[in-house]
Order: structure tokens, then sequence, then C-alpha cells
């Protein structure tokens, strides 16, 4: 029989993130006995570990009889970091962290090309090609915001997976207003803008074959604690520190948008649309009820938003009173005054 064990770096960074799991969950000292007691490691693998989390920046206190209390957490991310703060049971239980990679995007179709699983999670803490919506780049620096990629194999038709795009704006948006305590609302179909500034975009790519999904990659940019953006972008793009006026703690930020995607989601598969979020999402929604004008292609229809509908089109008026539906993907949607 051929057994398979973890290799030690794999155990290593497991009881990494189980102990900080442990720690930040407790508001008192965890003595050594306890840590060992509850991983199965020896008294030295949990002293190795604090060591270790020390170095890379954790403010550990450690009293004699007493035993660890974590004081902070830096902002870094890392898989235990990650791992350590994820709340959730089906999404973002698998996590791939890289400190740079081309574009998490491409690099999570190849995981689930290859096997990967529903749920993982790809996380980079830069990208060298980051990918926006219709061929732009995405500019993704190091360390400041959060680039990942979510995998889904979801058991649903090619046509409603469409869908998804909003499904995760809208588990974004919430999972931004609880980390900052600011509101946030969505540019349909999937920008999250602050104060009228874009500090969120999500990129959805689908591989299907006839009528089945293979998966889909959800990737979610969140200008996270950028503090500068170059000049041609400051009108239309902002941060969360910029607009909130405080740092965000990335790994808690991304625990809760997995935390609320996977409840999105789980409602979203229960009725294959929009129908039991759209109200939610038409709250959100930084049109509604505003004029907007639609680009398709080299027409411009000028037109009232007035929210989208459970298959996520965006229903609008145009000036001769008609109502009409727009498809996400065949248009561009601004403000008539600009951006939002
Ligand atoms: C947009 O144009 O609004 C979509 C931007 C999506 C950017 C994210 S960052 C993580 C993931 N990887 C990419 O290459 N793009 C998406």
């Amino acid at each position: 029989m051929h057994l398979m064990y973890p290799s030690i770096t794999e155990a290593n960074k497991h009881m990494k993130s189980e102990i900080l799991r442990i720690l930040k969950n407790s508001t008192d000292y965890v003595s050594g006995q306890e840590l060992c007691n509850l991983l199965g490691v020896s008294r030295t693998a949990v002293w190795k570990v604090m060591n270790q989390l020390k170095e890379e920046g954790y403010q550990i206190d450690s009293v004699s009889k007493k035993g660890y209390r974590l004081l902070e957490s830096p902002d870094i991310l890392s898989k235990e970091e990650i791992k350590s703060q994820m709340e959730t049971v089906s999404l973002g239980t698998e996590v791939v962290y890289l400190d740079a990679v081309d574009s998490t995007n491409t690099y999570a179709k190849s995981i689930a090309d290859n096997g990967g699983i529903h749920g993982t999670l790809v996380v980079a803490g830069m990208q060298t090609v980051g990918k926006g919506r219709r061929g732009r780049t995405w500019v993704s620096p190091k360390d400041t915001g959060i680039w990942m990629t979510l995998i889904l194999k979801p058991d649903m038709k090619p046509v409603g997976a469409s869908m998804l795009t909003l499904v995760a704006g809208l588990a974004v948006a919430r999972a931004i207003t609880q980390e900052t305590g600011e509101e946030c609302q969505i540019k349909w179909p999937n920008d999250i803008v602050m104060n009228g500034r874009k500090v969120c975009g999500i990129l959805t790519e689908m591989s299907t074959e006839f009528d089945y999904i293979n998966h889909v990659v959800v990737g979610i940019g969140i200008n996270a604690n950028i503090r500068e953006f170059p000049e041609e972008l400051q009108q239309t793009a902002s941060s969360l520190l910029l607009e909130s006026g405080h740092a965000v703690h990335r790994a808690k930020l991304i625990a809760r948008v997995m935390k609320e995607m996977e409840s999105c989601y789980e409602i979203f598969l229960r009725t294959q649309d929009m129908s039991a979020l759209m109200a939610e999402y038409n709250e959100r929604l930084v049109s509604l009820d505003k004029e907007v004008v639609i680009l398709r292609g080299n027409d411009r229809i000028e037109a009232v938003s007035l929210g989208i509908d459970k298959e996520g089109e965006l229903l609008i008026r145009t000036r001769d009173n008609h109502i009409e539906k727009v498809v996400a993907g065949e248009v561009s949607v601004r403000g008539v005054y600009g951006y939002v």
C-alpha cells in the first residue's frame, strides 16, 4: 500500500496557520501545553513556529507559566495568514499564494485545467501582467493590493454563469463595507466604487464545452492600500486607504470576501438567477434612477438606469420612453458627467 504523507514544510505551514487561528480566536494567553495538545505536536515544534512568526513581524507576547498571546498581526499576505482568517466551508479553503505571478486568472485557469478543485483561491503579492476587462491591463503593484482569483465549477448551464460576475461584485461590496465601515456602490456590472472612484474590478473568464461548464475563474482586483495613482487614473481610480482614511488588513478582507461570496453563491445556485440578490444589488447600484450613457460600438444611447432584472441585465428607459435590456459585455455604461 502506498501512503501519502504531507511534506515537513507543508505540515509546518499547516501548524503555523492553526497556531495563528488559535491565537487570533483567543482573548487571553494560550499555554504552550494547550497548543501541543490541540495540535498533537511537541513543545519544541510550537516554540519554533512562534519564533518564525515573530521574525515575520507578528507581535507575540510570551509570558512564562501563562503562554502566548497575539498582540498584532502585520498586513502581510501568506498562505498561512490567509488560511488562519478563513471562516468558510467550501470557498477559499484551498489557498495558493504566490509572491509574484503574471496574472492570477491565467494561473488559476491552468490549475483548474489540471484538476484544481472547486473553491481554490489563488492570491498573489503582485502581478506582472494583470488583466482587466476589454483587453486592458490591470496595474497590480507589490504588497499593496488584493490580486486574487477564485476557481468555481458550478453545476449549471453556461448561459447563467455570466451572472457570477454580479454575484462576486455584490459579495465584494458587502465585504468592503464591513471591513472599512464605509459605504461602497456597484457600477454595473461589477466595478466597485467609493465616492465615485473605482476601487475594485472583476474579470470573470469561463471555460465551457458544448452545454457544460468546465470551470469559471473569478478574478478580483481590490486597490486596498495603494497611496498614489498615475495622473491619468486619478479622476477615476482610488483605493480603500485613500477613500476611508485607513489601511485595511488584506488577509482579513480576503476572508470576508470569501465568506460573503460563499453565502451569495449558495443563494444564486438555488435560484440559478439573480432574483434573490437583485434587491440588494440594486440598492448598491450607483446609477439607479440616474441618467446614463450607453456606449455600444459607435452608438450612444442616453437613458435612465432602472436597475438589474433577475437575469442580471440592466434595464434602461430611453428618451422615447422605451424600456430596453442591456447585456453586460456588449456595452459600456457611463454617467452623463463622467465615470459613474
Ligand atoms: C476590470 O477591468 O475592471 C477588471 C480587473 C480585474 C483585475 C483582477 S486582479 C486579479 C485577477 N487577475 C487578473 O489578471 N485580473 C484580475
